[in-house]
């Protein structure tokens, strides 16, 4: 058997459409155009590609775009009050600062993040909608696990008591991935690096979510036949070679449906991205009329 490829392009194409009908309502109803601010501090190539692609996409879809770039040298208050300016900033209704920040500002991480507004918090990241999420009140959620969650839904993936399995328990993947699963009624086990029997967890996963940071970690033998495998990582493992967490070419022997890496729902988190300025701004809008 061969699994079904579900490619992200797809899913991406049709999350953009309904965010440029929105786009559409929002104009005619409260004759805005959402914005998104994004600041990058310092030269990290990749931060670089990944701030000016979310530029682009802004561009290409019709929400207003800002890039703030600042120096490697930045001090934290200078940051702290290019944030505040934003959250004051009418045109602006989110705001994503990229991360990694240089290494001078890492201790001040999360008193940087947890500065932006939580109604412009694009990202997902802040603590009160993290907590909103746990508690199934309406939030922004982090775009890249809400991407998985919408391929799986936009695929006709039935979620409603399925047994789940996700692998990795970061702040940014892992639990919100948990808290979406089981808000759609799944049961879900999530495994890290101390789970004991790591292979008979997973192979009793109808939907597997690997979010490790290893190529190639899951195996063959770790998959039920026929599950749905969500690969979200994305290993650099030669100068143009990326590769997920899964060991793509042996596993869709065994898998009913899988995402490949690239092409898969890394393609989904700008799109999210986009949903999520937009959802933020009629927010913001309901909240203010
Ligand atoms: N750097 C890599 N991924 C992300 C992300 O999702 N959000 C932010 N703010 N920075 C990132």
């Amino acid at each position: 058997m061969t699994a079904k490829l579900l490619e992200g392009k797809v899913f991406a194409g049709q999350i953009k459409e309904t965010v440029r009908q929105e786009l559409t309502a929002l104009k005619s109803e409260y004759g805005i155009t959402p914005g998104l601010a994004v600041i990058i501090v310092g030269e990290n190539p990749a931060s670089r590609v990944y701030v000016a692609n979310k530029h682009r996409s802004c561009e290409e879809i019709g929400i207003y775009s800002k890039v703030i770039t600042l120096a490697e040298h930045t001090g934290k208050d200078e940051l702290l009050a290019e944030i505040m300016r934003l959250n004051l900033d009418e045109r602006i209704h989110g705001i994503l600062v990229q991360l990694p920040l240089p290494d001078h500002m890492k201790n001040a991480e999360k008193e940087i993040m947890n500065s932006i507004s939580p109604a412009k918090d694009v990202d997902g990241f802040h603590p009160v909608n993290v907590g909103k999420l746990a508690i199934g009140e309406e939030s922004l959620v982090p775009c890249t696990p809400y991407g998985c969650i919408k391929m799986l839904e936009l695929a006709g993936i039935e979620m409603n008591g399925k047994r789940a399995v996700v692998i990795g328990r970061s702040n940014i993947v892992g639990k919100p991935m948990f808290h979406l699963l089981l808000a759609r009624n799944a049961t879900v086990t999530v495994c890290h690096s101390r789970t004991h029997n790591l292979a008979e967890i997973t192979s009793q996963a109808d939907i597997l979510v690997a979010a490790v940071g290893k190529p190639g970690f899951v195996t063959k033998d770790m998959v039920k036949s026929g599950a749905v495998v969500i690969d979200v990582g994305i290993n650099r493992i030669a100068e143009k070679k990326l590769v997920g967490d899964v060991d793509f070419q042996a596993v869709k022997e065994v898998a009913g449906a899988i995402t490949p890496v690239p092409g898969g729902v890394g393609l989904l988190t700008i799109a999210m991205l986009l949903h999520n300025t937009v959802k933020a701004a009629q927010m913001i809008c309901k909240s203010s009329s």
